[in-house]
């Protein structure tokens, strides 16, 4: 048994009309393959699923997920909008010709250049995190800006503290608590140059249980009820969860994303509020179960203790997930995916590091050199965190569409690693 998107046919894992082996001896390994069917899908899924006849909504793609210029003109093709968080994500959605009237900046230490690119570029929204934010943008200011204020209700899901980012002391956004925030809102609403909408919060990632979006929901608009703000929009975050293993159960999204603004709906009229545009920012449940990395295996180990390893051709620089927050995946021996997976490996990569590991366990036929190990989704945060620690050139991106496929991202060459080197 497998994760439910994963497809075998007569021994060989597919991605589309292709086998994985096909895939890698075309475009070498280690290779990220994004099935690109499977994220328009999510993007329909999430646009017909947010919907509620009394009110206005959105759904805006988180790019940090994964971004490139393909998957910008995807996302406008899909007509989800686009959250961005730095000056090279805006740029990359500028190149692609991504709708600018479509675009949210987020950030908690935004630059003045990435604030007066912004600007320049007809942003629609920015989403300030603190005073100081306002203080750089104002003076940039030659027209009325659209902003909401990042707020923390406290809330606290269940998910890595690294990935937990609405705990009263967070780095992000400012308490629903301090009365700090209040008056910063009433700033806000009488500058002239600012049109303040609404709020925004992200209650964290990888988040299970519906009950923290509801909390999140209902700490919001009892928030904007108490203190009769005049909020116009409403940003709920992304952070819903995704299978990396069968040990995950995800929420049933359609049935979820309904649900959540019924349950919205009926809590503004409770509190008397008028209707309000509610919005939220998938990124990982769009892309992680789309991407698969392909890896070759060079060679395996046992040790003293009988610990197994198995080496492959990439590292924690293409998959830091796991060093990073003891994320788990599940593998697949691609080329021989109907054998019985009863030998437990570390999969490791190449790289200088003890902690360089990719799965802690997982359990696999026994592996050979030149076997193709493929870790699955791997779609959301790999490409966008991988780095060229070792000196690893990053690998190819590929997107795949039945029996199409495409590069979206060459592969790095040892030319690219030196590219910007100066001073010799
Ligand atoms: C502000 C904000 N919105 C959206 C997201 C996307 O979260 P996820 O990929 O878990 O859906 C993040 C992730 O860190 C975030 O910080």
């Amino acid at each position: 048994m497998t994760l439910n998107y994963v497809n075998i046919c007569n021994g060989q894992l597919m991605i589309g009309q292709f086998t994985a082996q096909q895939l890698a001896q075309r475009f070498g390994t280690p290779l990220y393959v994004m099935d690109e069917k499977y994220i328009r899908q999510q993007a329909q899924m999430f646009k017909h699923s947010f919907t509620h006849p009394q009110l206005a909504s959105e759904v805006i793609y988180a790019s940090k997920a994964f971004l490139t210029l393909a998957m910008c003109k995807l996302i406008q093709e899909e007509g989800l909008s686009l959250d961005v968080v730095s000056g090279g994500e805006l740029y990359t959605a500028q190149q692609a010709g991504f709708d600018m009237n479509r675009v949210y900046f987020h950030g908690n230490n935004k630059s003045l250049v990435e604030l007066k690119m912004a600007v320049e570029g007809g942003v629609s929204t920015i989403v300030l995190d603190n005073e100081d934010e306002l203080e750089h943008l104002l003076p940039l200011l030659t027209h009325s800006q659209k902003v909401l204020l990042r707020v923390n209700p406290g809330i606290e899901a269940h998910t890595h503290e690294y990935i937990a980012t609405t705990k009263n002391d967070s780095k992000f956004g400012l308490s629903t608590a301090d009365p700090a925030t209040l008056s910063l809102i009433d700033r806000l609403i009488s500058e002239p140059m600012i049109d303040f909408a609404g709020l925004h919060a992200h209650i964290g990632s990888q988040i299970f249980e519906a009950e923290s979006f509801f909390m999140e929901a209902d700490a919001l608009i009892q928030f904007i009820a108490d203190h009769k703000l005049p909020v116009k929009e409403l940003n709920l975050g992304g952070g819903f969860g995704v299978a990396y293993t069968l040990d995950d159960n995800p929420l049933s999204l359609p049935e979820f994303l309904h649900s959540l603004l019924e349950h919205i709906f009926k809590t503004l009229t409770s509190v008397g509020l008028d209707t309000m545009k509610i919005m939220i920012e998938p990124g990982r449940s769009i892309v992680a179960n789309a991407g698969t990395t392909l890896y070759t295996v060079g060679s395996t180990k046992t040790t003293i203790n009988h610990k197994n390893y198995v080496f492959v051709d990439g590292s924690m620089a293409d998959h830091i997930r796991t060093a990073l927050y003891g994320a788990q995946y599940t593998a697949i021996l691609a080329n021989r995916a109907d054998e019985i997976c009863d030998i437990p490996y570390t999969v490791t990569g190449k790289a200088c590091e003890s902690g360089d590991i990719i799965i802690k366990e997982a359990l696999l036929p026994e592996c050979k050199k030149g076997d193709i190990l493929a870790v699955c989704s791997t779609g959301a945060y790999h490409y966008t965190m991988s780095s060229n620690y070792n000196r690893l050139p990053r690998p190819a991106v590929i997107f795949i569409s039945e029996d199409q496929v495409r590069m979206v991202v060459r592969r790095e060459t040892y030319e690219d690693l030196i590219r910007n080197d100066v001073g010799v």
